[in-house]
Parts: structure tokens; C-alpha cells; sequence
């Protein structure tokens, strides 16, 4: 007993320090991102099948198919918006929003739309990794 509760003390001190990090600072890439952030829900390969995904009533989309199910082109803005956290229609979602978590230094990028957007590099680079696991 004596030993436990200098444990969790120790255990709130490391997540009190990791969640003091500047967003970026740990050499994060659009592949840990998914890994800590998105495979819990999404699974390991994006297919939808992580260990959360059983206890949600919506399931969680099969990430490996945005591109054939928007006809074969990968929806870059659509899919930045979702992460970032704008929802489309009404219906609340299970998924959250990661905006905060994401927010990085930006660079400009066109999403099809003709204008450079900021746009911050750590969701450009996870909208990267789901391009490149597209099916
Ligand atoms: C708590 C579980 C959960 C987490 C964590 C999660 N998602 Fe989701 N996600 C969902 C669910 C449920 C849906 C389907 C319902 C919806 O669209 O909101 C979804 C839908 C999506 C969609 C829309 C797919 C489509 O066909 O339009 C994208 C893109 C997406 N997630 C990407 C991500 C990324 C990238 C991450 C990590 C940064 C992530 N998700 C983390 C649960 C989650």
C-alpha cells in the first residue's frame, strides 16, 4: 500500500509534462498521429476495427475507402474539415474533434479550391498518411 500512492503521483507527473508539450514538439508524423490519435477508433490499418470501436453506437468509418467512395478522387478538404472538427449536417457525431490537439505552424495549401489556406502541417500531414492508405 505504501508503495501506491507515490506510483500515481508519478504517473500524473509524466502526463502532466506530455500534456505541457508544445503541439509538435515531440516528432509527431502524420503515421504516430493516426497511431495515438485515430487507430483507437479507426484501427491499426484505418479500417475501422479499433478496440473502441465495439462500444460506439455509430461505427467508426472505414478510412482505407474515402477515395472510391468519393469516385475515386481522395476528398482532402472534406477529410481536413472532419478531423479539424466542422461537422456536416446535424447528426452528432462519436468522433471528436482534434483541432486543439493538431494545432501546429501552418503552411499555405490549395485544397481544390484555388486559394492558399494556412492550413497547420500536422493535420496536413495526417490528411497525408490517409491518402497514401487509401485501398
Ligand atoms: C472516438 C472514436 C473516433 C476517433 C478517436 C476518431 N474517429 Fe474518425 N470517425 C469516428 C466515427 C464514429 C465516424 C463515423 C461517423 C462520423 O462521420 O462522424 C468517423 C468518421 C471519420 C471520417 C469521415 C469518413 C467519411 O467517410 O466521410 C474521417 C475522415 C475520420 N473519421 C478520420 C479520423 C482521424 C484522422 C482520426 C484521428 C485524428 C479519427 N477519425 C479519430 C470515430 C472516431
Amino acid at each position: 500500500m505504501g508503495l501506491a500512492k507515490p506510483f500515481v503521483l508519478g504517473v500524473v507527473a509524466v502526463l502532466a509534462v506530455a500534456a505541457c508539450l508544445p503541439p509538435g514538439g515531440a516528432q509527431t508524423s502524420g503515421a504516430s498521429d493516426f497511431a495515438a490519435l485515430c487507430a483507437p477508433c479507426h484501427g491499426p490499418t484505418g479500417v475501422g476495427n479499433g478496440p473502441a470501436a465495439a462500444d460506439l453506437v455509430i461505427k467508426p468509418a472505414n478510412l482505407t475507402g474515402l477515395s472510391e467512395r468519393n469516385g475515386g478522387t481522395f476528398p482532402l478538404a472534406r477529410v481536413m474539415s472532419k478531423i479539424w472538427g466542422y461537422s456536416e449536417g446535424a447528426v452528432p457525431s462519436m468522433m471528436p474533434e482534434f483541432g486543439p490537439l493538431l494545432d501546429s505552424p501552418t503552411v499555405l495549401v490549395d485544397v481544390g479550391d484555388g486559394i492558399q489556406t494556412p492550413t497547420p502541417e500536422r493535420l496536413i500531414d495526417l490528411a497525408d498518411y490517409l491518402a497514401s492508405i487509401q485501398g
